[in-house]
């Protein structure tokens, strides 16, 4: 299990234990966390996950694959540390992660 915290883009913060094997975008939908619409249910096909991962937790996500690095060039406010949260499974090592999401997806 992981305990994830979810920040708004106005600072709010959201704090939930995500159990293994699901997405970050998947528990942060089923607990109505503002900010992460996940439309197209985890497919990669919508970008409405999207977050930001700050520097020290990038090296232990998975690398980005071509679906992601496709649909997140079509994100307006990507950076360079930009994920789809559908695509971060949870587990033990990712406990105590923080994730922010852009303004753009209230
Ligand atoms: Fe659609 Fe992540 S939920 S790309």
């Amino acid at each position: 299990m992981a305990k994830v915290t979810y920040i708004e883009d106005n600072g709010t913060e959201h704090t939930i234990d995500v159990p293994n094997g699901t997405t970050l975008m998947e528990a942060a939908v089923k607990q109505g966390i503002p900010g992460i619409d996940g439309d197209c249910g985890g497919a990669c096909a919508c970008a409405t996950c999207m977050v930001y991962v700050p520097e020290e937790w990038l090296g232990k996500l998975p690398e980005v694959e071509t679906m992601e690095e496709t649909m997140l060039d079509f994100c307006e406010r990507r950076e360079d540390n930009s994920r789809l949260s559908c695509q971060l499974v949870a587990s033990d090592e990712l406990d105590g992660i923080r994730v922010k999401m852009p303004e753009s997806q209230h």
